[in-house]
């Protein structure tokens, strides 16, 4: 199978792997093709990202994905970070083959599920 370099450099080097123990928003999806699952963590501060860390168990696409999306949603607005889709993504990634594609759904909906958690909890 044919990954980029750039897939393959945010596998094999993954950024923000890890959990942040005071979350402001924590999203939690799984991919309903595999079973794999996406983890993600945000600290918000004013409606801004200010750290984020994942937890991808999933294939080398859907880390290299999530790896991605969380640099690209760092120091970014929450509303303008629930705009990133996994097309976006994959673009900066220098692509995906064809059937990994799904495998990049999991960065682009666990970062709303995260956003959404937040934003119920700071309603209460
Ligand atoms: Fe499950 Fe890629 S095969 S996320």
């Amino acid at each position: 199978m044919y990954y980029s370099k750039t897939v393959t450099d945010y596998f094999n080097n993954p950024r923000n792997v890890g959990e942040i123990a005071d979350a402001d928003g924590i999203g939690i999806v799984g991919n309903s093709k595999c079973g794999d699952i996406m983890k993600i963590y945000l600290k918000i501060k004013n409606n801004i990202i200010t750290d984020v860390k994942f937890k991808t168990y999933g294939c080398a696409a859907a880390i290299a994905t999530s790896s991605m999306a969380t640099e690209m949603i760092k120091g970014k607005d929450i509303s303008e970070a629930t705009k990133i889709t996994n097309k976006i993504i994959i673009n900066k990634l220098g692509g995906l083959p064809d059937n990994k594609i799904h495998c990049s759904c999991l960065a682009e909906q666990a970062i709303r599920a995260a956003v959404k958690d937040y934003v119920n909890k700071t309603k209460k």
